[in-house]
């Protein structure tokens, strides 16, 4: 029998792209999402790329009752994937309340059921937003955690801490928390990729609805960073090499070939890229012309951050191998999928 794989916020941008690997990879998949950033036909697109259609639950992770029931009726669960989370940096600002309510007591309610239900392993979905703005670059799993700039990075922050501590208490429990840097880009079939609902806040979401004529033009935020061009720099990482990352972490906790009950894990390229960088790598891979123009520093934004992935590769044997022409041509192909939706 396959193991079976929760992946909570499963019909996500990043938790989509996971359920295609998994699946690909001889697992089965079974989805909570409340699709409160997410659309039903998700499911779909996981259906067309693999042939197999996860199961899903609709329901808040907030709900313990709910979630006690799922594990009855799921009782052979191997391990989860914790992705669901409200993400909206600016939002947080405007909302912290409901961030540190949705994103605490939903990872509470499941460490609270691994402990019941005996189930050992956890993948946290965590952020390069702990580093804030690192004083060393590239940044090492090492580097301090600074105060969070948003209630958003903070849960993620409290999140990492949290799983720590309830691992001190109870030691069956193992996790891997991955810190991701910017992903980008949708799978190379089209079928499912990045749905933002209303105006994107992220580059290449932007990037493309302009190139596609849904906006005007594309703004680029500051170009008198200390930056070899002036624009900011960050770690751009295909979603799929991302995704590719979480089934070896499962894989790890399944064969138990994890050097400690907690680790932690850089999940980017290891190079930095600016937003010019950015703009011409996309042209180059699609022909198109970017319409862009400078603007003033975006608030909160930090000039440079990207990952040292030397453990993600030493310990995973992984490796964000993509090019950054190939993933914004995935990028731009999705964008014309999803033209009329
Ligand atoms: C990238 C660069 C902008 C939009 C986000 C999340 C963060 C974390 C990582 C999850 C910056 C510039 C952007 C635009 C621009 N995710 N830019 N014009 O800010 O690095 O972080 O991903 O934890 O929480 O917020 O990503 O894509 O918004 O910006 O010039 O219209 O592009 O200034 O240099 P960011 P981003």
């Amino acid at each position: 029998m396959k193991p079976l794989i929760l992946v909570t916020g499963g019909t996500g941008y990043i938790g989509s792209h996971t359920a295609v690997e998994l699946i690909q990879d001889g697992f089965e998949v079974v989805i909570i999402d409340n699709l409160s950033n997410s659309r039903i036909e998700v499911l779909d697109g996981i259906e067309a790329i693999t042939g197999v259609r996860p199961y899903y639950e609709n329901f808040n992770l907030c709900d313990f009752k709910r979630l006690r029931q799922f594990c009855e009726k799921y009782h052979r669960l191997e391990a989860i994937i914790h992705f669901a989370a409200l993400k909206a940096v600016g939002e947080s600002v405007e909302k912290p309340l409901d961030y540190y309510h949705n994103n605490f007591e939903s990872l509470i309610n499941l460490l609270q059921i691994m402990g019941e239900y005996s189930l050992p392993n956890l993948v946290f979905s965590s952020s390069c937003t702990v580093y804030g703005q690192p004083d060393n670059l590239p940044v090492t799993e090492d580097s301090p955690i600074k105060k969070a700039s948003s209630p958003y990075g903070n849960t993620k922050q409290v999140s990492e801490e949290i799983i720590q501590d309830a691992i001190v208490a109870n030691n069956t429990i193992k996790a891997i928390s991955l810190r991701y840097f910017n992903p980008i880009g949708a799978h190379p079939s089209a079928h499912i990729g990045e749905l933002p609902l209303g105006i994107p806040l992220n580059l290449v979401p932007y990037l493309t609805q302009t190139v596609i004529g849904k906006r005007p033009e594309l703004r680029v935020f500051g170009n008198d960073y200390e930056t070899p061009d002036g624009t900011g720099i960050r770690d751009y990482i295909y979603v799929v090499d991302l995704a590719r990352a979480h089934v070896i972490a499962i894989k790890r906790l399944l064969e138990g070939k994890n050097l400690k009950s907690y680790e932690v894990f850089n999940l980017g390229t290891g190079k930095g890229c600016s937003v010019l960088e950015i703009i011409n790598a996309f042209e180059k891979a699609t022909g198109e012309k970017v319409n862009y123009k400078f603007y003033p520093r975006r608030p909160g934004d930090i000039a440079a951050v990207y990952a040292d992935t030397t453990l993600a590769n030493r310990e995973l044997g992984w490796k964000a191998d993509t090019s950054l022409e190939q993933t914004l041509f995935t990028a731009w192909n999705w964008e014309k999928a999803i033209r009329h939706k």
